[in-house]
């Protein structure tokens, strides 16, 4: 007999294979038992028959237990009504294991609740639905990059510098030395695009702020592409083409996925490059037209403010040339006027707030040594950093996207909590 995945189910229609499952959910009459069986790769319903099987099939069916391991052996039928397109005519269930007493039921239950369950709650089909969507969203990112000329670059976790400022490190002891865990790889990536000219890192960020929102994390993942002889313009250019590639993969393989969420699929089709852009000058005319009396100029956005832009666009929509007091000391100046910087912050649409920020980067040593005392930051940890303005500088840039906004987004979930397998939130460690 074929053993298979669900997944692959559609190779074998009218043919009896064997599946190693999981039950979801069960429902059963005194002729006919259906079981909800899960493996991972996907769900599919299997049908047992009293009549057509042997009479410990069907009580094995009817008291197998929620979550409970099965091997189930049956036949593949193509069924129109199931999401999936295909069901099992079960013919045998061997249980591997008994589930007793799993926690997470077919009926309602609180967040905390799902929460300290997190362990399990990756089982239910709404959070596999996000996590094939998260894994989408990675492998499509590594296929945009390997096809445009980057290359992957590891930054360090444990580093010795603060890029976006002091106040949300993590610090921790590198033996007799001070070190914090990575806010961004940025600075790493800037070095290494000095030596291989496009490339891209993907990994875990530590932000220890203090942030109970939707929007937040405490670890999250980022994605920072760095790109040398690379000006503002270009940069938005590359950031508008990758996020609108990721879209439309997971429009193309995560059909199932997204129907199981809900997801309004229209919206996802109208991401298409170019992204409109509005200048940090007219965003703020734009709010105070609005009617939001509590913003001048100055001022950075709020949840609120980022939203009511994003509502007038139906794609994402870059916020361009902040002021230079509210963005990190490496960013280049704007060179027709000197208050404002060559950066843009990428706002989803649908209330998902800034995925990406991102900006041209300082490419003159003294300019940049200045920024740097002027943000008091320790000049020995940056000597490195600086060095690579005394060797062959070029302009250059780069940006973040932040990995769970992005899979909030495009699933359609609330809560950046459900975009990642597990959750580090500022009163969450476990599980
Ligand atoms: O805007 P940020 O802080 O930019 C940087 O770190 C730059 N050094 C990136 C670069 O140019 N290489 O962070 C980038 C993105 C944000 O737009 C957001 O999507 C995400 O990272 N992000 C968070 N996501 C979840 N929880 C948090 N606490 C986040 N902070 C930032
Ligand atoms: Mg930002």
């Amino acid at each position: 007999m074929i053993k298979t995945t669900i997944s692959e189910v559609y190779k074998h229609v009218e043919k009896e294979v064997k599946i190693g499952a999981w039950i979801a959910n069960k429902r059963s009459s005194g002729k006919i038992a259906f079981l909800q069986l899960r493996d991972g790769s996907g769900f599919i319903q299997g049908v047992v028959v009293k009549a057509d099987v042997a009479e410990e099939v069907f009580q094995t069916a009817k008291t197998v237990t929620q979550e409970s391991s099965v091997y189930v052996t049956g036949v593949v039928q193509k069924d129109e009504r199931s999401p999936l397109g295909f069901e099992l005519l079960v013919t045998g269930v061997e249980v591997l294991h008994n589930a007793v007493d799993y926690p997470i039921t077919p009926k309602e239950h609180g967040t905390e609740f799902l929460m300290d369950n997190r362990h399990l709650w990756l089982r239910s089909r709404r959070q596999h639905a996000v996590m094939k969507v998260r894994n989408e969203i990675i492998r499509a990112t590594y296929e945009f990059f390997n096809e445009n000329g980057f290359s992957k670059v590891d930054p360090p976790i444990l580093t010795g510098s603060a890029p976006e400022g002091t106040s949300e490190l993590f610090a921790t002891k590198y033996f007799d030395e001070d070190a914090y865990l990575s806010q961004s790889g940025q600075l790493y990536m800037e070095a290494a695009a000095m030596a291989l000219g496009k490339v891209f890192s993907f990994g875990p960020t530590f932000r220890a702020e203090k942030s109970k929102t939707r929007r937040h994390l405490i670890e999250f993942w980022m994605i920072e592409p760095e790109m040398a002889f690379t000006e503002f313009d270009e940069n938005l250019e590359v950031q508008e083409q990758y996020v609108a590639y990721i879209v439309q993969a997971v429009l193309k393989n995560c059909q199932l996925e997204l129907k199981t969420l809900g997801r309004d699929t229209e919206k996802l089709e109208k991401i298409t490059a170019p992204f409109p852009r509005i200048t940090y000058d007219d965003a703020i005319k734009f709010l105070q037209e609005k009617g939001f009396d509590d913003i001048e100029w100055g001022d950075d956005f709020g949840a609120p403010h980022e939203t009511a832009i994003a509502e007038s666009y139906d794609k994402p929509v870059f916020i361009t040339h902040y002021p230079t007091s509210l963005k990190p000391f490496y960013m280049q100046p704007d060179p027709n006027r000197d208050d404002v910087v060559l950066c843009a912050d990428l706002i989803a649409p649908e209330g998902y707030g800034e995925i990406i920020g991102g900006s041209e980067r300082i490419h003159d040593f003294e300019l940049l040594k200045q920024r740097l005392e002027e943000h008091n930051l320790e000049m020995d940890a940056y000597k490195w950093y600086l060095e690579l303005r005394q060797y062959g500088s070029v302009p250059h840039s780069g940006f973040g996207l932040g990995l769970e906004r992005t899979v909030a987004w495009i699933s359609g979930v609330e809560h950046v909590r459900e975009s990642i397998p597990f959750p580090r939130l500022l009163n969450r460690l476990y599980p």
